[in-house]
């Protein structure tokens, strides 16, 4: 087990992934986007052409396929049966799809001791997802949960969506979506966390709860790194 656990969660684009990768590099840890996970196994179950409501089909495409997971100049770089999908993974049918994935109990499951062996090897670690505090590190050292309203989150999705599709909009990469149809896509999928029966998206009861509505990147970094000083203080004066 890791020294250091600091689980970040919370809902799409509340920038937790941004601030994970900030916190990490800030702290000399390691970090985890376990998103990119329950991406990697979506896209594939696409490409092998699986029904996405076949639990069990589904299941076969995690153990038969070789996933890889590892932190490439600050990135979480993935790769399926050797070949690199990290760019892939985050295209608009994965995201779509993904819900399948992260209801499925048995997939739960194994991804959440997937989290749990990779934590194992690393010292100090900042993870983040959905059910990071809650089930995959309930006794984590330091919990948080990051979140923001939904209109100010479809503006900083559709601000990245520019910055990564350098401003050409496609049809296929969600350009072409006006700020109201990006909201309410926003607005489904987190329905669709909190209301699944295994792992829903829900604040740890002792997680600490930081709404990012009205603040920068930067100030979040520093209010969580503020946070996570003074709780390893009080536990190395325990
Ligand atoms: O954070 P993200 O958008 O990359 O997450 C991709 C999908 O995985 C999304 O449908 C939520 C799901 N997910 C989950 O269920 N549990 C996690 N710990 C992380 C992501």
């Amino acid at each position: 087990m890791a020294n250091l656990v600091i689980t970040i969660d919370g809902p799409a684009a509340s920038g937790k992934s941004t601030v994970a990768r900030l916190l990490a590099e800030r702290l000399g840890a390691s970090f985890l986007d376990t998103g990119a996970m329950y991406r990697a196994v979506t896209l594939a179950a696409i490409e092998a052409g699986v029904d996405m409501g076949d639990e069990e089909k589904l299941l076969g495409v995690l153990e038969t396929s070789e996933f890889q997971f590892a932190v490439k100049e600050g990135k979480m770089a993935v790769s399926i049966d050797g070949v690199d999908v990290t760019e892939r993974i985050r295209g608009p049918e994965v995201t779509a799809k993904a819900r399948h994935i992260a209801s499925a109990a048995k997939l739960r499951e194994k991804l959440v001791r997937m989290q749990r062996r990779f934590a194992a090897g690393e010292e100090k670690i900042v993870t983040e997802g959905r059910d990071q505090g809650t089930v995959a590190f309930s006794d984590a050292d330091v919990k948080f949960y990051l979140t923001a309203d939904a209109g100010e989150r479809a503006r900083r999705r559709r601000a990245e969506l520019r910055t990564k599709g350098g401003g050409e909009p496609r049809p296929s990469d969600g350009l072409g979506e006006s700020l109201e149809q990006i909201q309410k896509a926003i607005e489904e999928r987190d329905k669709s966390d909190e209301d699944r029966a295994v792992g829903p998206l829900r604040p740890a009861d002792d997680a600490i709860i930081i709404d990012t509505t009205d603040l920068g990147i930067e100030e979040v970094v520093e209010k969580v790194l503020r946070r996570v000083k003074e709780k390893c203080l009080k536990r190395n004066q325990k």
